[in-house]
């Protein structure tokens, strides 16, 4: 079956990206569903703002920027979204029961021989894939942040999932524009995350010690190892919250060496999300 139709459940950091890959790249007609008019709105100012800056740089046209705006209809309506589908990729918060109270919905009103992915950088495949009536059409599809620029997406295996729906999956996924790779066993934190998520903690851990400032933490590691972007920074721009939860969930799964430093937690309570709250380590309000 060719994947035309996307749903992708939740219009927010990743949703948003996520949905504008669908019709930009693989130029599938894409509905995107959130549970408040205002996050729709958000999601969809970010679209226009990402489309536009691919217009400035001339990587797209003004005539192609209209059609992709086109192909995605945003919508409150779950059974609307997700009815005629031929892939449903879920992108809502990273709490299992909201995952889990989705996509059971999701899955009621999907047409046979859907396939239903989760965006998910932590919860277990196998288990999500559990909330649907055919775990062998469920497989995880992560994509990296931001899904408009980073060229993976990690696919991962359910303990059920089958070669058809990973086929199919990889096939999207290079429509979208993208490089894959395979995670054969549902193991928490999957490739990336499992090895990023420690070298994020560390970085706070050096912070919590006292051993260097958050400016010369991020300033070692962006020019020691030529990242984009060094931890402490890259923490706040993915979220500092969804960090703790992530190391969270390897210290439950995996062990004691991946328990989170008690600063990501204190910032966590405090607030201090980073880019999406305007202040982790770094002010946000003024870029
Ligand atoms: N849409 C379109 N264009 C965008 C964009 C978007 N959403 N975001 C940024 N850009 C463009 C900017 O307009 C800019 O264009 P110019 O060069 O023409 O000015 C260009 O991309 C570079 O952006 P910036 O100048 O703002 O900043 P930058 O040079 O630092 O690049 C970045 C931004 C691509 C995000 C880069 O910093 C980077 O690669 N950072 C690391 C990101 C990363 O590691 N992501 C993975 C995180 S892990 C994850 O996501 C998984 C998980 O589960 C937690």
């Amino acid at each position: 079956m060719e994947i035309k139709k996307v749903c992708v459940l939740g219009s927010g950091l990743m949703g948003h990206g996520i949905a504008q890959v669908s019709a930009q790249v693989a130029k599938c007609d894409v509905t995107m569903r959130d549970v408040k008019q205002e996050f729709l709105d958000k999601g969809m100012s970010m679209i226009n703002r990402s489309v536009q800056k691919f217009v400035q740089k001339q990587l797209i046209s003004e005539q192609a920027m209209k059609e992709v705006l086109g192909r995605i209809h945003p919508t409150l309506n779950l059974e609307e979204a997700v009815v005629n589908a031929d892939l449903i990729i879920e992108a809502v918060p990273e709490n299992i029961k909201i995952k889990q109270s989705v996509l059971t919905e999701a899955d009621s009103y999907a047409k046979d021989g859907a396939i239903i992915t989760s965006n998910t950088s932590s919860i277990s495949i196998t288990e999500l894939a559990s909330f649907t009536k055919h775990p062998e059409n469920f497989c995880g599809m992560h994509f990296f942040n931001p899904p408009q620029l980073m060229k993976l997406v990690e696919i991962i295996r359910g303990v059920k999932t089958s070669d058809e729906t990973v086929n199919a999956i990889v096939k999207v996924s290079e429509r979208m524009g993208k490089e894959t790779v395979i995670v054969k066993k549902d193991s928490a934190g999957f490739i990336v995350n499992r090895i990023l998520v420690p070298a994020l903690n560390e970085a706070f851990n050096l912070v919590w010690e006292g051993v260097a400032s958050p400016e010369d933490i991020d300033k070692a590691i962006k020019l020691g190892l030529n990242w984009p972007m060094g931890p402490l920074t890259l923490a706040d721009y993915l979220g500092i919250d969804t960090t703790f939860y992530i190391a969270e969930v390897l210290q439950g799964e995996l062990g004691e060496k991946y328990a989170p430093c008690p600063l990501l937690r204190q910032m966590t309570r405090a607030g201090l999300t980073g880019r999406k709250s305007g202040k982790g380590f770094y002010d946000w309000t003024k870029k």
